[in-house]
């Protein structure tokens, strides 16, 4: 019989939700007393310490059924002749318990079996920890209100399932947006790691099996002896979850003079002292974690040091490594992002090429225990890459996907954007090596070349806030990542609807609405930052976050554009241009090598055209640039509106912290869709066939208004402003004020105010009409909505300047407006902020420009 409780399934609780609990709120399910004859009342765990996984799994199993049902089960250790229980174990432990099973489960490494169709229920793992996964596989069921009867056996589709946490050893994070590191501070480990240990069951409940607890630009620091001895605390944290600790090193740490340890006077890896410090060192961890997962290297990339230092091919330098961690069982995970400063006039220089230079002809020599980690695309974590060739062209080594959950260049969690689609498009492309089925999952599941090692690195950077990562909304993408290394085939769609109905509820129009604004995130995100395979166009040289497209040339970082006054894109043909889509397999080399087959998502990756170029859509590049620029930013504008829906239906806590954040993202969208579309109007001097580029008839520009302690002030990037021009006030410490007589017809208005706010002040600001005051707010990123809750504040790296990062939008709603009124705007400057402002929009119902 099949039971499914989804009708019982509402928003029962309106109490307040901070996040921490993320999707293992194991929330009450009304009318749960109701199934208690249907649930076992005792439960069997298999291990008696209480530091294994499956004891663990004994008091997640407790605790679930106790918080979803109201049931309160005890837990045993060993067989108890009860004839209704949940038994988890191995499947070792329960066969000698027990007896065999009729038909044995076939698993491997971490998989297991889950039964929930006779009266005792048996999760049975091949190891502790794939007993651990099990209970939360059934655990997530429950909670979700699914009684279906089930089994089946569930194995990993490869064996590396990691985090990378980018915290640097002073507390802070690198790419993160979410507070401080958890374990780090002032140059050691934390004493109290009770969010560590928080942490790693979050993850062991979506299957990730190891974290790599520091950043990829690592610090020799991290090997002194006290902080070697807080590795090993870590790893008793995360054990329990079976969660193993790895680490990213500092590639001439042995020159450091990292505090007791020797310090040599070379790192170079094929030295005798060199082998022999890294030996012992490798040593003295494993003595503090005798499980621990293995080594993260970045090395000759972005400055970082390596073996080319003294000639040495990448792969000795990774083999090192392998060979110091080879007798503890450890592996090495080794990043491919390296490359070298180009030269944009050399028309044939392509940082996009710089991988396979360096790594295929290494293909074959590093040792069994090495995997290649590749980013998912040849550059960076744009908005749309293609896959990278890198995974094509190593058949004899390891490797593994490197995906960024943190949204680096992706509106770092101030943005919505939900990430598992965009994921999607790598994992199941096919790279058709030798004109066979070669999907990217494939290849790093290690299936497709036969190697036993492969997997996943997901690039997540959690900090202290409550939220971990810093928006509710942005958690679906770690909880899918983890998903996915999981069972790379599953549905984007599908996950992001278990993760809303675990962390929010199952009502209808909650789980609808989330999926909906979900899933047109990321079409979104791209459509309003950089479309048709032109990467973000973010600030590469500064934040990462705004607009700012000229950062992208004139560089030695290689992520060109090539875009002057008549052309467009990269020529990454063999025929003509740098040869990149060369480094594909025949099949897919053609594809790109052609622009008739190219995807227009992806021409100006591959080919350098005029902006009137036609697109297969039959639309030119540069109308496409307008068009799609303005229809994200109209998606944007309706998150916020679609998520007010559900006020009531989820907890006022989460409800309002994302409110806030999509109307941060509506105006933020307004202010990409403009720099982006003003930017290449300007270089290609091409008009919009709309007409809407450049005109804007419900604006009344800053600089046009009356001044009073303000004046005019040209904003670098010129597009991060309207009109290419912001006011600031005349002084920072006096009071400036723009006014304007209202000229348009009376009514009622949403009236927008585009300013800047700037990190390192605090200006206030009061908009009125003919003196009675409209609305008022400090420019700190709090929040201006009604709420009773406490500050708000965006986690983006934050910006000094007047430009395209601190721009932002506040709107106050259904405004009475005369014709004739004086519309004034008070400035206050604070610190460095010069209260300063880019327009007023007086909105007609319904219209947002
Ligand atoms: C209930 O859970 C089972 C096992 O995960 C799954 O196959 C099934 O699709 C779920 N049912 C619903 C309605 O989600
Ligand atoms: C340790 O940290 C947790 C979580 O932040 C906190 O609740 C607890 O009070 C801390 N314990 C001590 C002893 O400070
Ligand atoms: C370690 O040795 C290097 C030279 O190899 C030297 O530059 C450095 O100052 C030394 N560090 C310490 C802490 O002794
Ligand atoms: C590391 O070297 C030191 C000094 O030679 C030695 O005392 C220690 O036992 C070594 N540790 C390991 C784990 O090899
Ligand atoms: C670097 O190594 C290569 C190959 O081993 C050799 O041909 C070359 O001369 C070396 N260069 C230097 C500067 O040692
Ligand atoms: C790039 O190459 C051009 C032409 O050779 C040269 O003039 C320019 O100085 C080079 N730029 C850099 C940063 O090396
Ligand atoms: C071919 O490459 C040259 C630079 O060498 C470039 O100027 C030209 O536009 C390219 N031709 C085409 C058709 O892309
Ligand atoms: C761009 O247009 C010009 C003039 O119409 C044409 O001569 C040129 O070949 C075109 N360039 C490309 C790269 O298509
Ligand atoms: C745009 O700015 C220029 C100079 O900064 C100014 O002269 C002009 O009036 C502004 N246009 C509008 C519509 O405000
Ligand atoms: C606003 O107040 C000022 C100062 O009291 C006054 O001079 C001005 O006339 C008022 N403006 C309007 C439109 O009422
Ligand atoms: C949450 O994160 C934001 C952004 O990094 C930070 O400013 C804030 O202090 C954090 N709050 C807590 C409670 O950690
Ligand atoms: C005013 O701005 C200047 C320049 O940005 C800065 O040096 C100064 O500290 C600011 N004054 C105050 C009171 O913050």
């Amino acid at each position: 019989m099949i039971r499914f409780l989804a009708l019982s399934l509402c928003a029962s609780s309106a109490a307040a939700e901070s996040g921490l609990a993320a999707w293992l709120r194991y929330a009450p399910l009304q009318g749960g007393e109701s199934y208690h004859s249907s649930l076992p009342s005792h439960i069997v765990a298999l291990n008696t310490s209480s530091a294994s996984p499956v004891y663990v799994a004994g008091q997640e199993l407790q605790q679930g059924i106790q918080s979803i049902y109201g049931k309160q089960c005890n837990v045993h250790h060993s067989y108890d002749g009860a004839s209704s229980s949940i038994i988890v174990g191995t499947l070792d432990e329960y066969t000698k318990a027990y007896g065999s099973l009729s038909n044995p489960p076939n698993l491997i490494e971490d998989g297991y079996w889950l039964n929930t169709e006779g009266n005792t229920i048996q999760i049975l793992g091949k190891n502790e920890r794939g007993a651990l996964y099990g209970t939360f596989a059934y655990l997530s069921m429950l909670a979700q209100g699914n009684l279906t009867k089930v089994a089946y056996s569930s194995n990993p589709n490869a064996p590396v399932r990691w985090t990378n946490e980018w915290d640097n050893l002073d507390g802070s994070i690198e790419r993160g947006f979410a507070g401080n590191s958890n374990w780090f501070a002032n140059g050691v480990i934390v004493s109290n790691l009770t969010r560590t240990a928080e942490y790693a069951r979050l993850l062991a409940s979506i299957g990730i099996n190891a974290v790599v607890v520091n950043n990829v630009n690592a610090n020799a620091s991290l090997l002194t002896p006290q902080n070697i001895e807080g590795l090993g605390r870590i790893a008793d944290v995360m054990r329990p979850y079976g969660v193993q600790v790895g680490i990213s090193l500092y590639f001439s740490s042995p020159t450091s003079g990292v505090k007791g340890q020797a310090n040599l006077t070379t790192f170079d890896p094929l030295d005798e002292s060199v082998v022999a410090w890294w030996t012992n060192v490798t040593g003295q961890i494993y003595q503090q974690v005798p499980d621990m997962a293995g080594y993260l290297v970045k090395a000759n990339s972005e400055g970082q040091p390596g073996p080319l230092t003294y000639n040495r091919t990448l792969a000795q330098g990774a083999n090192l490594f392998a060979k110091a961690l080879q007798p503890h069982g450890g592996i090495v995970m080794f990043r491919a992002f390296v490359y070298n400063n180009l030269n944009e006039t050399d028309w044939y220089a392509d940082r996009a090429n710089a991988q396979i230079q360096f790594f295929k002809p290494l293909d074959g020599e590093f040792d069994s225990n090495v995997i290649i980690q590749i980013k998912y695309g040849p550059i960076d974590f744009q908005v749309r890459e293609p896959a990278s060739p890198l995974f094509a062209n190593i058949p004899k080594s390891n490797a593994a996907i490197e995906l960024q959950v943190t949204q680096e260049y992706l509106g770092q969690q101030c943005h919505l954007v939900y990430l598992a689609p965009l994921w999607k498009t790598i994992l199941d492309f096919d790279l058709r090596v030798d004109n066979e089925s070669s999907l990217v999952r494939d290849v790093v599941s290690g299936q497709r070349f036969n190697h036993s090692l492969g997997g996943y690195a997901g690039v997540v950077n959690v900090g202290t806030n409550d939220t971990w990562i810093g928006s509710h909304m942005a958690m679906s993408n770690l909880y899918a990542y983890g998903r996915l290394a999981w069972d790379p085939t599953l549905d984007s769609q599908y996950v992001l609807q278990e993760w809303i109905r675990l962390t929010f509820n199952a009502d209808q129009s909650v789980v609808n609405t989330m999926t909906q604004i979900s899933m047109e995130s990321w079409p979104a995100y791209e459509n309003y930052s950089g479309n048709l395979g032109e990467q973000t166009l973010t600030d590469i040289l500064y934040t990462h976050f705004g607009p700012n497209p000229q950062t992208q040339d004139n560089t030695v970082w290689g992520q060109w554009t090539r875009a002057d006054h008549t052309t467009i894109g990269m020529d990454r043909t063999v025929s003509n241009g740098t040869g990149f889509a060369g480094n594909y397999p025949p099949e897919i080399a053609a594809m790109y090598e052609n622009i008739a087959t190219t995807p227009d998502n992806l021409l100006l990756w591959f080919h350098h055209v005029n902006y009137t170029h036609l697109l297969h859509s039959g639309e030119t590049v540069i109308q496409d640039f307008y068009d799609q620029h303005y229809a994200g930013a109209a998606t944007a504008q309706t998150f916020a509106t679609m998520w007010e829906s559900l006020k009531g239906k989820i907890d006022d806590e989460r409800y309002y912290d994302q409110l806030f954040r999509q109307v941060y993202q509506a105006g933020h969208s307004l202010v990409w869709r403009d720099a982006i579309s003003n930017f290449y109007n300007n270089i290609s001097g091409i008009p919009d066939a709309a007409h809407r580029v450049g005109n804007h008839p419900y604006r009344i520009e800053a600089e046009s208004m009356q001044l009073d302690g303000y004046k005019p002030y040209t904003v670098i990037p010129f597009e991060a402003a309207s009109n290419y021009t912001a006011i600031v006030t005349s002084s920072n410490t006096t009071t400036g004020t723009a006014q304007t007589m209202i000229t348009c017809p009376s009514g009622t208005y949403d009236v927008a105010v585009n300013y800047f706010d700037q990190f390192g002040g605090h200006s206030h600001f009061v908009v009125s009409l003919n003196n009675v005051t409209i609305g008022e707010w400090t420019a700190n990123l709090k929040p201006w909505i009604g709420s009773s809750e406490g500050p708000r504040v965006l986690g983006h790296t934050p910006s000094i300047y007047i430009d395209g990062h601190s721009a932002t939008r506040i709107t106050f709603s259904n405004v009475t407006v005369a014709k004739g009124d004086m519309l004034k705007i008070v400035g206050t400057p604070n610190g460095i902020e010069p209260a300063p402002l880019d327009y007023v929009s007086l909105l007609p119902l319904g219209i947002v420009d």
